[in-house]
């Protein structure tokens, strides 16, 4: 098995919060990307068309790529983790059947790799409370009603330990996402400020910005795991056909991409075109009218664009041990490189 020591990375110090998309290609092996998700459910098309898609770009690009399935990120917003395994099983299936290679990606649990956990200690010791108060992801949740558990407040930390303590360079993000990655730079170099003498001890990570369309669900509302609006990656067929029928659209007959005036008849036709890459304008002008032809269009395209990828899966779900073999291969990977950046922080704190 391969391993990864910190050394053969070679990025400068100072760099950008962004990325060069041109040189992460050109010199792939300059970068280690670390990315994840939260295993709150199985990924659907809109993480496919934005996301996984660039993943497995990067990998097949030859960056060592780390994915870490932030387990303890479910209990950020929710008490109930009754479902977090089966998730976690589902997410493994789901990257491996859009073409993850477990070889070169290298795929984790947060919970198995307590060196993380730790690490999160002197890393909140640079954040303050206003910085994390004003992350708009924090804020948003500050907005929602209930309480705010500590670990959602220190989320931007959280995520800031996942990247440094793999070495993660690159971290392909939304620009949502952005404020996160911030606070991540601004971690490593506070550390690199108070402990380093001049020497670099975390390396500040690089985004590179990933645009995903922005999918609607069924209901209109955003695509999203946890609101049952979605398309599964792995769902069946006949329920795929089901739930585009079941899409909110609007009262014109024309069909038409105009995504500003008519969101959820647009987000279908974005759909049908990212899936059968064609425009959406040939799509919109192919179909002419009535939502239901629409419908039928969308359908048959996912559909015809997720065979593969289902039939691979369904492959993967009749071997028994492929994803525990995965999750131990990556863990083996990752674990050490963990290990090692606690080390370098205690012995720059002077702890050892
Ligand atoms: N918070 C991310 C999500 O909700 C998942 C995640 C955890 C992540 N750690 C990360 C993403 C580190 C990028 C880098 O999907």
């Amino acid at each position: 098995m391969t391993t990864f020591a910190a050394s053969t990375l070679t990025t400068p110090s100072t760099t950008s919060l962004l990325a060069d998309r041109a040189d992460v290609l050109e010199a792939p092996d300059r970068y280690r990307v670390l990315t994840g998700d939260r295993p709150t459910g199985p990924l659907h098309l809109g993480h496919y068309l934005g996301t996984l898609r660039e993943r497995v770009r990067l990998q097949d690009a030859g960056v060592q790529t780390f994915v870490v399935i932030a387990d303890y990120q479910v209990v950020t917003d929710r008490s109930d983790t009754s479902e977090v395994a089966a998730n976690v099983r589902e997410l493994v299936l789901d990257y491996l059947a859009v073409g993850l290679d477990p070889l070169r990606t290298s795929v984790f649990r947060h919970s198995a790799v307590p060196e993380i956990g730790q690490l999160m200690l002197p890393l909140l010791s640079t954040a303050t409370l206003a910085e994390l108060q004003r992350n708009p992801t924090v804020k948003a949740e500050a907005g929602h009603a209930g309480p705010l558990s500590a670990l959602m407040l220190t989320y931007p930390v959280h995520q800031a330990a996942d990247i440094l303590a793999v070495g993660g360079t690159l971290v392909p993000v939304g620009d949502d996402q952005l404020p996160h990655l911030e606070q991540t730079r601004v971690a490593a170099r506070r550390v690199n400020e108070r402990y380093g003498r001049g020497a670099s001890v975390l390396t500040p990570p690089q985004a590179l910005l990933t645009e995903a369309p922005r999918l609607l669900g069924t209901d209109g509302q955003k695509m999203s795991k946890s609101r049952g609006n979605a398309i599964a990656l792995g769902a069946s067929e006949d329920d795929t056909a089901r739930l585009v029928r079941s899409a909110v659209t609007d009262s014109e007959r024309e069909i038409t991409y105009e995504p500003q005036r008519r969101p959820e008849v647009s987000s279908l036709v974005l759909m049908a075109a990212l899936c059968s890459g064609r425009t959406p304008q040939d799509v919109a002008s192919e179909v002419g009218s009535g939502a239901a032809r629409l419908k039928a269009v969308v359908a048959e395209a996912v559909n015809e664009h997720l065979r593969p990828i289902r039939a691979r899966r369904r492959e993967l779900e009749r071997q028994p041990d492929v994803v525990d073999a995965v999750l131990a291969a990556g863990l083996e990977r990752a674990r050490p490189l963990a290990a090692a950046t606690l080390a370098r922080v205690h012995e720059a704190m002077g702890l050892t």
